[in-house]
């Protein structure tokens, strides 16, 4: 370990320490969603399960609560509800990194954790030179840097990152997220026999790429995987501009379906879905777990949507992940579920009863709690319905579009929404709170809304409202949350 990697675990570790109290006292911390223990924390990285242990990287500032020189922190668990916070795994203290380890991926190789991630130079404007680096590890507690084993290929800007790699056949194959010299969002694709040396295949989707027309300036954390034999390409495209009720935040995340030729390479694929149609949702990963299922975890948070406006801020920290999601394909497109796992976090069942409300403003049903979980499931829903929130965010569904609402961070006078069309009807809304977050599966995973919320801390009831008859059945339960063994602050 060098001695400026000593120097920057020692600094973040005091950093831990200096605002720890503080961190913990805020209300708006989370029972089971992961947090930075101090500053900022972004995508998940190397999100990957070895030898039954799953384990989650994560960009991490631990100096303050914006963006700038990122680590990458490391939880792990055997069961995604039982967490233990390691040691950060990589620090911005190696020439090729030293503006920041930026996210990647993780793969196994020869029983050993390999680590890919994106060495950050900073010039004045933002990125002077992005490498793709690797590190290894044998027992996934410590990592040794290897380098740099990828540099740009001409026809790219510095924005040149996050590289997600996977085997298929006779190679490693690594995508990473580019921007092309006349500014165009790209995905690139590399190719490799051992891990160390890369072959530039070329780009395989992008704005103007193939049939696609221009859809934005850079797109960021790119990921390949199969699902029922279609390639999905997730991707963060930044640049894309509102259209509808799509792509209302500051940048998207979604995915395209189609067919990877590796050998041309070409992707034929359809069109862009968004994965999220919620506030906060940005850069996710997938995996592969043990049991063969695809899930996928993602930042609550979109860069640059009014980061600083965040309510935490004032006690040094901010933003956090989702919940793990189990993604499956349904014919059409893919359907997200929070992981069975968390079923393990549930208390007694609050409520179990079947409801209906006829042309009433305000039915309050003793629903309360700050970390719960509501199964709604409807028998007849005639007009329109709505779900208040501790009267903050509200969740409305009228002639097939489902809009979620909450006050504008920035200026609390305005009202902000996001909008999803529900074609087949509503039939049933799968909700997870925790103290500021609101993830809403809707028909069982064919819409997500994931956002923070900033309610009232003494605010408790969620109302119902319905014009004309709404008739359903709710289940409630209450969140014992996820447990953190904390290794990283016993041994600093
Ligand atoms: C996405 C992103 C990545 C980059 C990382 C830096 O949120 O901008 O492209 O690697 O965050 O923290």
């Amino acid at each position: 370990m060098s001695a400026n990697d000593v120097e920057l675990r020692k600094s973040a570790s005091e950093e831990v320490k200096k605002h720890k109290s503080k961190v913990e006292s805020d209300p708006y911390r989370l029972t089971y969603h992961h947090m930075p223990p101090v500053g900022l924390m972004n995508d998940p990285n190397g999100w990957i399960q070895w030898k039954g242990t799953y384990h989650l990287f994560y960009q991490w500032m631990p100096f303050n609560t914006d963006h700038g020189a990122k680590f990458w922190g490391h939880l792990s668990s055997s069961d995604l509800i039982h967490w233990k916070e390691e040691d950060a795994a990589l620090t911005p203290s190696d020439w090729f990194d030293r503006d920041g380890v930026f996210s990647g991926s993780a793969v196994v190789h020869n029983d050993q954790l390999y680590l890919f991630y994106t060495g950050n130079i900073d010039g004045e404007n933002g990125a002077e030179e992005e490498y793709q680096c690797a590190a290894v590890s044998n027992d996934a507690v410590t990592f040794e840097k290897k380098g740099v084993v990828i540099e740009r290929p001409e026809g790219y800007t510095a924005n040149f990152r996050d590289p997600k790699v996977w085997r298929e056949d006779d190679y490693w194959y690594l995508v990473v997220g580019a921007q092309s010299v006349d500014m165009q969002g790209k995905v690139v694709l590399f190719r490799s026999h051992d891990l160390t040396n890369w072959e530039y295949l070329g780009p395989i989707a992008g704005s103007l790429e193939g049939e696609m027309g221009v859809f934005g300036y850079m797109w960021e954390c790119p990921d390949v995987f199969k699902i029922n034999n279609k390639d999905i390409l997730v991707v963060s495209p930044q640049g894309v501009e509102a259209e509808g009720m799509h792509y209302a935040n500051t940048y998207q995340s979604g995915y395209f379906a189609g067919k990877l030729d590796v050998n041309t390479p070409t992707f034929s694929h359809d069109g862009f879905k968004e994965l999220d149609r919620g506030f906060e949702f940005y850069a996710p990963q997938t995996m592969e777990d043990e049991k063969g299922r695809r899930l996928l975890i993602g930042w609550m948070g979109v860069p640059d949507q009014y980061e600083q406006a965040h309510p935490t801020i004032e006690n040094h920290w901010i933003h956090c992940m989702t919940i793990p999601r189990e993604l499956s394909w349904n014919g059409e497109q893919i359907i997200q579920t929070p992981v069975e796992e968390l079923k393990e976090m549930r208390g007694p069942v609050l409520l179990h009863s079947s409801i209906t409300i006829e042309n009433d403003q305000n039915a309050i049903r003793g629903i309360q709690g700050r970390a719960i979980e509501l199964n709604i499931e409807f028998e007849e829903l005639e007009d329109q319905f709505a779900i208040e929130f501790f009267q903050y965010a509200s969740l409305s569904y009228k002639k097939g579009i489902l809009t979620l609402s909450r006050p504008h961070f920035e200026d609390k006078s305005k009202t902000e929404f996001r909008r999803a069309e529900i074609n087949q009807g509503l039939h049933r809304l799968h909700i997870f709170i925790d103290h500021s977050t609101l993830e809403i599966f809707v028909n069982g995973g064919e819409e997500v809304f994931t956002s923070r919320i900033f309610p009232q801390h003494e605010a408790e009831d969620i109302l119902f409202t319905s014009l004309g008859k709404t008739s359903f059945s709710i289940e409630q339960w209450k969140l014992n949350g996820y447990t953190y063994e904390n290794k990283f602050l016993s041994s600093s």
